[in-house]
């Protein structure tokens, strides 16, 4: 075995369909490659197990005795998966991608964690695999993910996703600039993704209509992408929100960072990810970068990140 294997993965964010994706429209997602989760791997004592540190959480884990936490969940996947016995490790993860904030957080950890154990053991997983097993782990934390998280950080590439469909990446003809705010407002996804659940139980119809709207406007963003005409994105991110707004996963602080963003001259603006809290993007002029995070520093958030798609 390798004495020491370091491997990262990027965090992503959504830029057109979060929660119609889980009702089977499409979705456009990208990586972020300013947030990423870490794991480096060094050959422990023997007989000590697998152990994970995980340090900004605080958290010390053996695979003997905390089976159950997702982290140690990702590497009984990867080692059952290369038909592997426990090896004598210690695991340190790190991100830098926030905690509950519609990154991909906790899929980018288990990423990256699976990808080192396996280049570790010699035995590299492709994305794909690599992405089916970091599914597995988001089913115990979401409960019903569309997979979309997992797809775009274990491909790190543009993605055009449809639940349950062969993973379609897209060209970006033109590169574009975003600016992302956040709330500062943990929310999960879970919450947010079983409310909107309950409220589409309840009016079926009047919900698989936004959906259907949101679908439509995700294929027109994705034409106007690869297309390169960029003067159209804005607009269809303010009609995403507007319906995103309908399905009410929306919040006070969401609202007034897009409308910040707006008001300094952004084309469009959104809530990305799962809502209700987290972050928000703001599609911008590269000249506009500066005044448009200052803006949204003004309006509360807490951290803005300047990043270029494509
Ligand atoms: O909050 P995030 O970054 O995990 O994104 C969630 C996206 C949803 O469409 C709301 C849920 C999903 O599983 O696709």
């Amino acid at each position: 075995m390798m004495a020491e294997t370091t491997a990262t993965t990027p965090g992503k964010i959504i830029l057109f369909g979060e929660h119609s994706v889980v009702y089977g429209q499409p979705a456009l997602a990208v990586p972020i490659q300013h947030a990423r989760a870490e794991a480096q791997i060094t050959n422990g004592d023997p007989n000590t197990g697998l152990i994970i540190h995980a340090e900004d959480l605080n958290l010390n884990l053996t695979l003997k005795e905390t089976a159950e936490h997702g982290l140690c969940q990702m590497a009984r996947l990867v080692l059952d998966a290369l038909k592997r016995d426990e090896p004598d490790i210690v695991i340190r993860v790190r991100s830098s991608i926030p905690i509950a904030g519609g990154m991909g957080s906790g899929a980018a950890v288990s990423a990256a964690l699976g990808k080192a154990l396996s280049e570790h053991l010699g035995e590299p997983l492709s994305p794909d695999r690599l992405s089916a097993l970091v599914y597995e782990v988001e089913k115990i934390y979401h409960g019903t993910p569309s997979g979309i998280d997992n797809t775009v950080i274990c491909f790190e590439q543009p993605v055009y996703f449809i639940k349950g469909q062969a993973v379609e990446t897209f060209g970006v003809k033109k590169p574009f600039d975003l600016v992302i705010g956040d709330t500062g407002i943990p929310s999960l996804t879970k919450e947010t993704v079983g409310a909107v659940r309950e409220a589409w139980q309840a009016n079926p119809q009047r919900y698989e209509a936004v959906f259907n709207e949101m679908g439509e406007i995700v294929r027109r963003a994705r034409s106007a992408i690869e297309a390169g005409t960029l003067d159209e994105i804005g607009g269809l991110m303010n009609q995403n929100q507007e319906r995103l707004r309908r399905i009410k996963v929306s919040s006070p602080e969401l609202e007034m960072l897009i409308e910040a963003a707006l008001d300094a001259g952004a084309a469009g603006a959104k809530l990305s990810g799962g809502g209700g809290g987290g972050n928000m993007i703001a599609f911008v002029e590269p000249e506009q970068v500066d005044e448009i995070g200052e803006a949204l520093r003004k309006a509360g958030a807490v951290r803005v990140i300047h990043t270029v798609v494509g």
